[in-house]
């Protein structure tokens, strides 16, 4: 006997396959100068990183963080210049990842204000960093809050909004940073289950991120053996003139072994510097060349070539890049727009999940021309946006509408035909921009009480509608 088989319907039913490559978050605090610690720490890792295949990167300049610690505004620009013309001398490759400004993403502070009021007061009292300060105040005998702003005391709920915004898998940090991880996943899981409903049809929860350690990478010691810290003030800054880096490393502590004499490689700040630009044949005749007693000036020397041999190329891409503020700027603002595409339906969504939204929202009415519109017209996303039908488990049919990104940004109601979502799907393809009939239309297509009708939403269709008609076109040639 032969069974017929329903080969769409089986189609549709096959778990879909994710293509979602990982992505990867890293903010950098403009307060400071980069150091070579920051370097070796950081900055190398996280490029050569950016590099693997399957993976997403998301690089930013947490200019809103400096502020919680530095009020000098020169210094928070001048570093802001600093960090971006560094990580894009030593190879960021601005079109391969996300490279923006904090700043000018306004989807940042917004999503850190629907976050902050599901966080938990006690669990911002328990952050390392602020119960540090209030234990410094108390051992001082000062009131507990002492000189403590509240950003400060916030810091952890803009960070959470930072990672989470993007829905980045994974956060390379150091040890310090692990709580603010935690505190990140505790946020999301708190706003996914409060919003778990509205969420889930939009498929926007909040992806559950992880705090990656990284292990294998140096900690670099400083000028005073110290691990090489803006804090303890025994950095070497990683753009100096080779003569001053020069300089600075000869002014590196040393113990008062004289030439000749043999030397330990394990526990001396000159070998812990050279085995981190070192390659494993070089260092292995630097340890050789310490047990024969090599003279501190000597290996300060060869140090100073081997780093100048790695950073000469990437020092002259600094300063070119140095001297054109202009141009990291509109770079910044183009990394900025192409992160944007991203984060605004995202918080659209978000905030339409809390139920901030248009008062008509039920007849619904778009809402005029907004930021994301204006975004998603002047760029195009890479990949076209998709209005899918399919079956589910429950006999039904569906539709929904996805960005070119796999973000959902409409998920119909459940229709007992396929020609009645058929012909809603086409219609809305047809209406394209025209928002007062995809709003018309949008009330038959959702769920009772619930039309979102967006600017993204319109974007969307008036690209496929765009795209149909180029095709139709094609044809006729
Ligand atoms: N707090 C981080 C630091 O001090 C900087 C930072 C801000 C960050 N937002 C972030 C790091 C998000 C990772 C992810 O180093």
């Amino acid at each position: 006997m032969r069974i017929p088989v329903d080969w769409q319907a089986l189609f549709l039913r096959l778990p879909r396959v994710t293509t979602e490559k990982r992505r990867i978050l890293t903010g950098i605090t403009t307060s400071g100068t980069p150091h070579l610690g920051n370097y070796v720490g950081a900055i190398r890792p996280a490029i050569a990183a950016s590099r693997r295949a399957g993976t997403e990167s998301f690089y930013f300049l947490a200019d809103y963080h400096a502020l919680i610690k530095c009020d000098d505004a020169e210094r928070i620009q001048r570093s802001t210049l600093e960090i971006a013309a560094t990580w894009l001398a030593c190879g960021l490759d601005p079109d391969k990842v996300f490279f923006y400004r904090q700043s000018d993403i306004p989807e940042i502070p917004e999503l850190t204000w629907l976050l902050t009021c599901v966080t938990a007061k006690g669990l911002l009292n328990r952050a390392h960093a602020y119960k540090a300060a209030v234990d410094q105040n108390t051992q001082a005998g000062e009131d507990p809050d002492a000189g403590i702003n509240a950003g400060l005391y916030m810091y952890p709920v803009l960070m959470a909004a930072d990672i989470l915004i993007f829905g980045a898998h994974e956060v390379p940090v150091g040890r310090d940073q692990i709580q603010h991880i935690e505190m990140a996943r505790d946020i999301a899981q708190r706003f996914n289950h409060l919003y778990a409903d509205d969420l889930d049809r939009r498929g926007t929860r909040f992806t559950l991120p992880e705090a990656k350690i990284e292990d294998n990478v140096a900690t670099l010691p400083g000028l005073d053996g110290r691990k090489m810290s803006k804090s303890y003030n025994n950095t070497i800054p990683l753009w100096l003139p080779a003569k001053e880096l020069e300089k600075a490393i000869l002014g590196i502590v040393t113990d008062s072994r004289a030439p000749g004499e043999a030397k330990d490689a394990d526990t001396s700040n000159i070998f812990a510097i050279y085995q981190a630009f070192a390659s494993a044949e070089e260092t292995a005749a630097m340890r050789q060349a310490f047990a024969d007693g090599i003279g501190w000036g000597e290996a300060k020397r060869k140090l100073f070539e081997r780093i100048d041999a790695e950073l000469a190329a990437p020092r002259e891409r600094y300063e070119a890049l140095i001297a054109k503020p202009e141009v990291l700027e509109a770079l910044l603002l183009a990394g900025a727009n192409k992160a944007r595409e991203r984060s605004a339906p995202f918080v659209d969504s978000l905030r339409w999940a809390a139920g901030i939204r248009r008062l008509e929202a039920r007849e619904n009415i778009v809402i005029g021309m907004s930021e994301s519109l204006k975004i998603s017209i002047s760029k195009k996303s890479e990949a076209p946006p998709q209005l899918k039908s399919y079956r589910e488990a429950d006999g039904k049919f569906y539709f929904k509408l996805t960005n070119g990104d796999g973000v959902v940004l409409l998920q119909s109601r459940a229709f007992d035909s396929p020609k009645d979502a058929g012909r809603l799907t086409a219609a809305l393809i047809e209406a394209g921009d025209a928002s007062s009939t995809v709003s018309e239309l949008l009330l038959q297509s959702m769920p009772p009480g619930e039309a979102p009708v967006t600017a993204t939403i319109v974007a969307a269709l008036a690209q496929l509608k765009a795209e149909k008609l180029a095709k139709e076109r094609d044809k006729k040639v």
